[in-house]
């Protein structure tokens, strides 16, 4: 199988790698930036969409940044999607030998619902975008505080990685160049 990064990391004997290929740290940073510009640009959005299908007057800026939340939610599924592909073919690095089995396992929970939010949340504005249908568009914003919940845990797990237990994880998610 091709992996998607050019990054060749060098990988452990049951084949995992050592670090994190150059599409994933790039493109998760990338993700970050984009929650923060979603978070700005959703009033705007809801602005837009009741305009599109009630009718109504629209801002030129709420109009602007409307359209920068589409353009930026669909490209967070796009990365996303990179990354669960780059994810599945390349394999992720081994968890630090230290870290204790439960935070390890909150890790892996916390992650793997990052995902499905990510994927979900795009999806559900698309549909909502295309069908006008409110239920969609409800789905869509129930999920945001679930996931702000998660982003929270997932900071803080890292900031307690870093200084708490003193692994090797947020320098690894940091370092482009090996
Ligand atoms: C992960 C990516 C995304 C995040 C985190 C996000 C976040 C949000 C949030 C927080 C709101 C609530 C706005 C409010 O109630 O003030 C919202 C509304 C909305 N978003 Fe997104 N969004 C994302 C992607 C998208 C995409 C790709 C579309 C496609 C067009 C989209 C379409 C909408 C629509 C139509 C609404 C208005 C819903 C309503 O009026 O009830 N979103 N979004
Ligand atoms: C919107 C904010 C964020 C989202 C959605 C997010 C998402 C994710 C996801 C899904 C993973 C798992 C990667 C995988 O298993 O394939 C991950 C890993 C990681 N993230 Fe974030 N992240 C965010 C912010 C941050 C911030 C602010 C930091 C640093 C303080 C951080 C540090 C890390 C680290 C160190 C890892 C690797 C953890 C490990 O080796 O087990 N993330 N992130």
């Amino acid at each position: 199988m091709t992996p998607l990064s050019t990054a060749r990391p060098v990988r452990t004997a049951d084949g995992r790698p050592l670090a994190w290929s150059r599409l994933s740290i790039l493109l998760h940073w990338l993700v970050v930036v984009l929650i923060v510009v979603q978070s700005v640009a959703a009033d705007s959005m809801e602005a837009l969409f009741d305009a599109t299908y009630e009718g109504g007057p629209l801002s030129g800026l709420d109009r602007a940044l409307g359209w920068t939340h589409i353009v930026c939610g669909s490209a967070i599924l796009a990365a996303m999607a990179a990354r669960l592909a780059d994810r599945l073919l390349v394999g992720r690095p081994p968890h630090d030998a230290g870290d204790p089995a439960l935070a390890v396992r909150l890790a892996r929970v916390t992650h793997a619902l990052l995902y499905a939010l990510l994927l979900a949340m795009p999806v559900l504005g698309l549909l909502a975008w295309i069908t006008g249908e409110e239920a969609f568009a409800d789905l869509h914003t129930l999920l945001w505080t679930p996931l702000l919940v998660l982003v929270a845990l997932h900071v803080a797990g890292a900031l307690a990685q870093q200084f708490w237990f003193r692994t090797d994880a947020l320098r690894r998610m940091a370092r482009l160049r090996r």
